[in-house]
This record gives structure tokens, sequence and C-alpha cells, in this order.
């Protein structure tokens, strides 16, 4: 779907810029309902007369920061009924209530159904604050870090106004094609070597253009193109690189990665005067407006504890959290939501295993095998386990590219395996890892097998049917869900056969105090009030990327890192670690004469985010013989102008040493 343009409508951004293809039966999503309310709680607000501030003006650009400073206030509303009739998803919610003070209660609805606004004055309750008006930091050149700030009513930050089309003066440190001068924010004195100033839309500077490369419009073209196609289309990444993307025949429409950032406020972020580059995408991902707003939603309607009350709230968060587990089976492809656990994330779910189905069945003289390329989450809990029983860790090596040896696994196999614990993607190198035949091969040896997904699920098709797993662990904010949530998907018949791990409420069926009964799975292991909220923010975030398309993501995605890649490679001093053929999101490298930190300060000075250390992720890094990497990590809301920007400050390091 197309974004539409007119410039007088305030309602413009609530237009999705996705389709709803997995809308059910006609109706939008909830996350959409949300977002539809606040929008259309901030039409209501700038009407005039409705004592709210319209947007006066958006500036004139030029380091100007326009704030909308008058004080806010709620708009005063005359709706005092609710007139969705009954059965409408705006209707009353739960069944049992309307939301609106002074209005009977209607009869029961069916489950879910609570999930949508229950009444004009929720709709308008949405809109009830003001990120615009936030205060905002100053960058040490003087431009806002948050440049245009507007009153509520045109969010600029939703639109996309702030990426937008007003010019505004940025330091534009080197010409294209001048890549030999200095590296001006290491200059002595810290002052720009070669800064020219000019107007520039944000985002403008040195574009893959001026390497004589194609830009993000190509790379859109050829996404489109690619539609439903094999590799027939002419590619422009080395030979090498020619093969089909590794997902193929979306029934998605064609990616428009303009579209898919406008639903990202905060790439809209300024940092160093410099419009944010996320490129730390492997510590944590961004979250879109839905996400966010259906956390509000939850808080605003929904929030209670559930699964006790007999009351309405607890009705409809209930029904919430439940939704969320049918979300994450129906993303995961798991066969039933008693398999799908909610945990803190991927740390907390591989500890789970461990401390349960591991204490019950990893005895004295028994083997855990382990990959060379785990993070310590996949690494500790294990490491532990074998302590406490007199069992031993064994690790696949990998080869030099950073992949897997099958070879040698299949020798490390024997009667005294009891589980093989191995992630699916790197998050310190990026190599995918061939965890289906890893999982078949330890169960033709008699062993159980755990996937860790903390990588894999943002950018590749999960199904945790076909891969065969027993385990399948995953973090919500890996996948631009919230930070503190995250499931376990286990096999139905090996978590029956496993105890509790913590004790408390919520796991139990009866207790005295002689015994406890305790609850099936999934609520045997989520004893105590879990991670609600974030849970139905974690269901939201799944429902985007499905809406998306996860193919198109890791399409999208492979031929990103590929344009990077084939820059950064021949980039003098630069040594990439993780050169596997097949790989997702990751670019570790190491630049001759800086240690990684100094390349990340430098990135961070012109706005660019990336992690450089360990990565948690020390043997692996050991094993090519360094301590820490700079760690670029993409998502689908990246683009090659990001990545040109990216370049430009390594090019120029590497020029300086
Ligand atoms: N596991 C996260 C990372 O790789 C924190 O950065």
């Amino acid at each position: 779907m197309s974004i539409p343009t007119p410039t007088d409508n305030p309602l413009r951004h609530a237009v999705p810029s996705l389709p709803q293809a997995d809308a059910p039966a006609g109706l939008p999503d909830v996350a959409t309902l949300a977002t539809l309310a606040r929008l259309a709680n901030e039409f209501f607000s700038s009407v005039p007369g409705s004592g709210t501030p319209a947007a006066a003006s958006l500036g004139s650009g030029a380091g100007e920061s326009v704030s909308a400073t008058l004080p806010f206030t709620a708009p005063a509303t005359s709706i005092v009924s609710n007139p969705a009739p009954p059965g409408s998803p705006l209707a009353g919610p739960g069944g049992t209530g309307t939301g609106v003070p002074g209005l009977s209660i209607p009869p029961g609805h069916a489950p879910g159904t609570n999930l949508a606004p229950s009444s004009p004055l929720h709709v308008l309750a949405l809109g009830n604050r003001v990120p615009a008006l936030a205060p905002h930091a100053i960058s040490h050149d003087a431009v806002p870090d948050l440049v245009q700030t507007v009153a509520p009513a045109m969010e600029p930050r939703i639109g996309g106004a702030a990426l937008g089309t007003e010019p505004v003066q940025i330091e534009r440190p080197f010409a294209p094609g001048a890549f030999t001068s200095g590296y001006y924010f290491l200059n002595e004195g810290g002052q720009p070597a070669h800064v020219q100033r000019e107007a520039l839309k944000p985002g403008q500077g040195v574009t893959a253009e001026s390497f004589g490369l194609p830009g993000d419009d190509f790379l859109r073209s050829l996404a489109v193109e690619r539609q439903g196609t094999t590799n027939t289309t002419p590619y422009y990444f080395a030979e090498d690189e020619r093969k089909p993307a590794p997902f193929a025949n979306s029934a998605h429409p064609p990616f428009d990665v303009s579209a898919i950032r406008r639903d990202f406020p905060i790439l809209q972020e300024r940092v160093n005067g410099k419009q944010l580059v996320w490129f730390d995408n492997a510590a944590t991902t961004q979250k879109p407006q839905a996400v966010i707003d259906r956390l509000a939603y939850f808080y605003a309607h929904e929030n209670s504890n559930i699964h006790r009350a007999a009351h309405a709230i607890a009705g409809r968060a209930t029904d919430a959290y439940e939704g969320a587990r049918e979300t994450v089976r129906r993303f995961l492809n798991a066969g039933s939501t008693e398999e799908i656990i909610f945990v803190r994330g991927t740390t907390e779910g591989i500890n789970l295993v461990a401390k349960s189905w591991g204490v019950k069945n990893v005895g004295e003289g028994d083997e855990i095998i382990v990959s060379h390329l785990e993070h310590h989450a996949n690494i500790v809990p294990w490491q532990q386990l074998a302590s406490e029983k007199g069992a031993k860790l064994r690790v696949i090596p990998v080869d030099d590219s950073g992949q897997v040896l099958l070879n040698e696994y299949q020798r490390m196999l024997n009667g005294r395996t009891k589980i093989v614990s191995v992630t699916q993607v790197s998050n310190a190198l990026g190599t995918v890892v061939p965890v289906q035949e890893i999982v078949a091969m330890a169960h033709r040896a008699g062993a159980r097998a755990l996937v860790d997904g903390a990588q894999s699920v943002s950018h590749m098709r999960v199904d945790v049917q076909s891969i065969d797993a027993d385990f399948f662990v995953f973090s919500g904010h890996k996948i631009f869900g919230p930070t503190g949530i995250g499931a376990v998907y286990g096999k139905r018949e090996v978590l029956e056969d496993m105890p509790p791990w913590e004790g408390g409420g919520n796991m139990i069926q009866d207790v005295t105090f002689e015994r406890t009964v305790f609850q099936g799975p999934p609520n045997r292991f989520e004893a105590g009030t879990g991670n609600i909220a974030d849970a139905v923010g974690l269901g939201a975030a799944l429902d985007y990327v499905t809406r998306i398309g996860i193919e198109n993501v890791g399409r999208y995605e492979h031929d990103l890192l590929a344009y990077a890649t084939n820059l950064l490679r021949p980039v003098p001093g630069v040594r990439l670690i993780g050169t596997a053929d097949d790989k997702a999101s990751v670019l570790s490298f190491v630049l001759k004469g800086y240690a990684p930190e100094e390349v990340g300060r430098a990135l961070n000075e012109e706005g660019i985010a990336v992690r450089s250390g360990h990565h948690c992720a020390q043997p692996i890094l050991r094993r090519f013989g360094v301590e820490a990497t700079v760690r670029p990590s993409l998502a689908f809301y990246n683009t090659c102008d990001e990545v040109d920007r990216f370049i430009s400050v390594v090019r120029h390091l590497s020029a300086r040493r």
C-alpha cells in the first residue's frame, strides 16, 4: 500500500504503511486499532476550538528548534455515550463494562473482542501524551538532537516529517569522493578538518551513488523485480554473491523501506547532530509505533493481573496475554499454545531448560554439546549443570569462516550425549547455522536438542515443527518487541515430563502444607506474576513482522548485508571476523591501528550506533585471535544510504593510519 501525500491532512499518518494481510475477517488488528485511536485523538485535538494547540508551524529548518511550548490541555469532550452497536469491536470491552462512566454494562462478547477501543473516551485518552513536547538534548555542535518539535496534533515522529522535506543545515564533513582527507573529528584540537556547510536534506550527503554504486531506489527496484522470481534479475553484487535470496516467493507485497522507517519513531532521532543510524540490532531492535501504542493501550484499558480475579479488567488482561501466546505459537508454527512458555528472554529460557529438564535428565558422565559460536547464555547454564552433575561440556569446532564443522560434530555424538544446544545465528559473527541438520543428528544419537533463536527470529522464517528441536528459545526485544519478555517453545511431551523450576503462585493446582499439585505446561513454568504487558507488546511486534512478511525481511536484509560486505571488505586494514557463506545481519570486523572501541566512538560521533566489544561471546572471538570486534548489525529498516555513511567513517579512519 502506498502512502498518500496530502500535506494538509493531519490524519495522513493514520494510513497504515503496511497491508493488513493477516487481520482476521476484514477487521484491523488491535495494534492497528490502537494506532488509529491515538491518531484519531490527535486529529480531534487539532480541531479549532478543541482547546488543544494545533500545529502552528513546523519551522523553516536551518537548525531551528521549533517548539510548541504552549501548555498542553487535554481536549474537552462532549462525547457522553458509546455509539458503537452491541457486538461491534468498538463496543464495550470484555462484555462487562463500557469504560464510560454512567453507562450500563452490555451483555458479554466473545473473548478477544475486548481488545478494541471500548469507547470514544478511550480513544481520546490514548492521545493524552505529548511526546513532542518532551525535553530534548542539545548536541555539542548546538544542533538539537531532535531538530523538529511540533504540537502533538502534527506528531512529526510518526509520519516522517522530521525525516522529510524541510532542508536543514547539517555538517557535511567530506565531499563525495574526497576520501583521503583527514578524519575530521579525530583532528588535534577536536576541530573538523573539512567541513562544508550547505543545505542538505537529512540523509543526503555521501550516498551509494558517491561510490558509483546503486542506492536505495535501485535496491528497492530490485526487490520489486525479484518479487516472485528466482534468481533471474540482474544482480549488482560481486559474482560470488549471485545466489538466490534465501526467501523467495513471498505472498506479501513488495518491501518499501521508506514506509517501514516511518513506523519507527526513534529512527528520526538525532545524535551528535546527525540522524541516528541504528546498526546495533543484534543487541536490541527498535520498536514500531504499533508496539508502543499496544503497550500504552494495555495500560490504559486492560491492565490487571491475569488468571486470578473474576472481574472484567482481569478478563481483558487475560485475553490479551493469552492472545499473545497464540500469536507466538502461530509465528513459530508450534502445534499448541501449551508448548509456549513466556520467560524474560533467551537467557532465562535456556536457564529454565537447564535447571528443569537438565537437572532431571543429565547425570554423572553424561555429555552436553554446544558449538564454539555460542553466546555466554548458551554456555554458562550448561557449564553450571555439568559441574553440578559431573557431566561433560563438549564443543563443536568451527572452520575459518565461522561455520560449524558437522563432521566433527558427528564424531562427538554418542550414547552419553544428553542434549545438543546450538544457536541458529551467531550474534558475534552472523553465521547461519544448519540447525535442522544438527537437530536431526542429535535425535539419531538419542539426544534432545535446543535451538537458540535470539538472533534468528527477526531475520528468517522459523518453523519449530520443521526444525524439530525439542526446545526453541528467543527474546522479544530482538524482534522489535519489548525487553524483559521472550518465549520457550518446548515439545509438549517433553514439557509434560519436566518439573517446575520455580515455585509460587500461578503454577499450582492445589497447595497444602504437605504437598503441592502443579499445573500442566505452560503455567507450571510461569510462577508468579509474569510480564503481562510486554507479552502483549511482543504479540504486537510479531503481528507487525507478519504483516511485512518475514520472507520480505530476509530477502531485503540479505541484499543489504551483501552490499555492506562488498563495501567494507576492501577497505585497507579491515579484517572481517566471520565470513561464512550463509550469514544474517552481522558484519563483525577489526580495523588495523584502532581498538574496536575507538571505531565505535568515531561512528557514534557520526550518529551511527554499533556495538564494539566481546558481544558476550568471548570463546568464538578468541577462536579468531581477537578479544573484541566492531559489530554493525542490520535490520530491515536500515538502508544503503546508512551503510554508505558507515563506510565513509571506516574509510576515513583507515586512511589516517
Ligand atoms: N546478545 C546481545 C548482543 O549480542 C546483547 O549484543
